[in-house]
This record gives structure tokens, sequence and C-alpha cells, in this order.
């Protein structure tokens, strides 16, 4: 069947301007780090990605990495952006990154200026684009000068091979030298992408000084990868994250403790009406210190349109994030 986007899919979804550019994100983007690998349905992966574009989410956030095999979610996207999204493109804001592994020797990770120029090609050509909208330095390399990674990023920029540029999990020190750097050679560092969720506030750091630099701010895992939406409270449900691929969020990784404060937040998401996740999402999108845009998984439609529902209400009475709060220690 070929694919026609909803018509009505620009009007629920809220967008915000990134930091000080002129790019708008949607709250909620889409992540493929999981389900989008070799082995995944390619049926049910369409399905979440043209479901996602119907509701109004126009950013997608990719990896070179992500599969698994690494690029294997990049060959997907590619295959659904030639089959159905094309005609969308400029509709469409396409995020890929490098700095974790990714090849052998010494040039396959890290911040080089080779890994990077190499990285950027292969991921183009791998999804079938000629440019990317954001391209991430992924991690923070501490052998190679700052300087050399963030020199790869303007010319990949003045290249045409990317409209802007973003970090991702730097600490708030090299977050300034970065975007100071890239500030200075006329290329704005446009976002951070952090981990950040009611579960791990440890970045909300660097989340606060983003505005006084200019940047946006995305936060990836909101759901810490499936536990703020209760599915463990009593349990590991076969067709979870943790069973079905336990790379990242395995059993020794769900504690006690952190349940017991998930379990506590249900009260709060049913005072409100919302679901957990919903309320976990509001949470990280809320006006008091929270992100520009959340990046939520998914492994079927159902669960980015429960999501997206967190989008009604967003707002928080002071009593409820003194409540949660404590809930959260
Ligand atoms: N920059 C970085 O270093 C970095 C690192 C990690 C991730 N990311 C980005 O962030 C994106 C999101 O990360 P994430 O997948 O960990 O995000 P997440 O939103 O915290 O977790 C997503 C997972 O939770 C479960 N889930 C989601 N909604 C649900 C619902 N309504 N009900 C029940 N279960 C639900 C699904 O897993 P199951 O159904 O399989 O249990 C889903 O795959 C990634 O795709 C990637 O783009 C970036």
């Amino acid at each position: 069947m070929s694919y026609t986007a909803n018509e009505k899919r620009y009007d629920v979804m809220p967008y915000r301007r990134c930091g000080r550019s002129g790019l708008k994100l949607p709250r909620m983007s889409l992540g493929l780090w999981h389900n989008f690998g070799a082995k995944a349905d390619p049926d049910n992966a369409r399905e979440m990605l043209l479901g996602s574009f119907d509701l109004g989410i126009t950013h997608f956030d990719i990896a070179n990495n992500y599969g698994p095999p690494d690029g294997a979610a990049e060959i997907t996207f590619g295959k659904i952006m030639e089959s159905d999204l094309r005609p969308y493109r400029d509709e469409m804001i396409i995020s890929t990154k490098a700095g974790y592994y990714m090849w052998p020797g010494p040039y396959g990770e890290w911040g080089s200026r080779k890994q990077l120029m190499a990285s950027i090609d292969q991921s183009l050509s791998r999804m079938g684009l000629d440019y990317v909208d954001i391209f991430y330095h992924h991690r923070p390399d501490p052998d190679t000068p700052l300087e050399e990674t963030m020199q790869a990023l303007v010319d990949i920029v003045h290249s045409g091979k990317a409209l802007y540029v973003g970090i991702s999990n730097y600490n708030p020190e090299d977050t300034r030298r970065a975007a100071n750097m890239l500030a200075e050679k006329g290329v704005p560092c446009l976002l951070h992408q952090m981990s950040y969720s009611m579960l791990n506030r440890d970045n909300q750091a660097v989340i606060d000084i983003l505005p006084e630099l200019g940047m946006g701010s995305i936060a990836f895992s909101p759901l810490a990868q499936g536990l703020l939406t209760g599915k463990y409270n009593s349990g590991i449900p076969a067709d979870s994250r943790v069973m079905t691929d336990g790379r990242f969020l395995n059993k020794d990784r769900i504690q006690e403790e952190q349940l017991d404060k998930v379990r506590r937040l249900e009260d709060v998401a049913r005072a409100r009406g919302q679901s957990l996740a919903q309320l976990a999402l509001a949470w990280a999108l809320r006006e008091q210190g929270g992100v520009t845009s959340v990046i939520i998984g998914a492994s079927r439609l159902g669960q980015i349109e429960e999501n997206c529902r967190a989008l009604e209400r967003l707002d928080f009475t002071p009593e409820e994030l003194a409540k949660i709060d404590a809930i959260l220690g």
C-alpha cells in the first residue's frame, strides 16, 4: 500500500524552537536505537515510522551504530525513506551521530576528523540521503583535541552533508567549550542530546546551562528504557526490552529501589488522569526546567500513540512537582 501522510498531522503536535536557532523540533521525537535492526520486523518498523509522522513527529533520531548489527537501523530507515517518505523529506528532521565503535582499527570510533568524515559519508550512503539535518558527535573523546572534533563538525556543515550540528553525552564544562568553539567558527551548536528521565536526573546541570549558550536540549531514554511505564513493576513481561533485547537493559539493572519509586509515581499519574509513561514524558517536557524535545523509543505504534497523548497535559502544579521530588528523593 502506498503511503499518503495524514492531512491533520500538524494539528496536534506542539513544536518548540531549538535554542536560539531557527529550527523548531516536535516536543516528541522518535529514536531508532531499538527495533529497527536487521532482525526487526520490517512491517512493524514501517508502521511505527509512518504512524509517527502521521502524529506530527517530524524528527527521527538515528546513529551510525544503531542496529544490530551496526548500521542496520540506518539501512532500515533508508528503505522506508525510499518506499514511502521521500516526498516528505523537506518536512523531516533526520539526525545521525558518530563516535561510538563502528568499524575496526584506530579510526572506527571516538572523535578524530578521520572518524567523523568517514562516518558521515557511510551514514548518508546507508540512508540514501544527500544530507542529514543534524549531525552529532556522539560522546566526548578524551584523547582527540576538542578543536579537531569541532572543526570536523564545522566542515561537515560547510560541505552540505549536515545542516546543523550537536553534541551528546558531554559534561557541562566540555559543553561550554564546544559551544564557544563552534560559535567562533560561525556554526552554532544546535543542541545537546543527553540521558534524562525521572529516574536519571544527573544531567539537569547540563540542561540548565544550555539556554545561556543558545542551545536546545533533547532527552534520550525519557522512560528509562521502559522502566517508567510501570511494565516491570510486577515481573518481566515476555515482550519487553529486557527479554527481547537485553544488550542495554537486563534483569540486573532492574532494581527494587527504583521499582518502589515507580510504583509510588503511579498515584501521581492517576491523579493527573495520565498513564505512568505519560506522566514521565510530561515531567521531562515541563516548563520548569524541562527540555526542548524528548526522544522516545518504541516496539509498537500503540506505545507511540499513548506517549503522544502526554502532550495533552504538560503543566504541573507546584504541589505535584513537590510530591514527585519527594518520591524521587
Ligand atoms: N545519544 C545517546 O547516547 C543515546 C543513548 C540512548 C538512546 N538514544 C536515543 O534515544 C532514543 C530513545 O531511547 P530509549 O529507546 O531508551 O527510550 P525510552 O522511551 O526510555 O524507552 C523506550 C522503550 O520503552 C518501552 N515503551 C515505550 N513506550 C511504552 C508504553 N507506552 N508502554 C509500555 N512500554 C513502552 C518500549 O520497550 P519494550 O516495549 O520493548 O519494552 C520502548 O522501546 C533512542 O532510540 C536513541 O535515538 C541516544
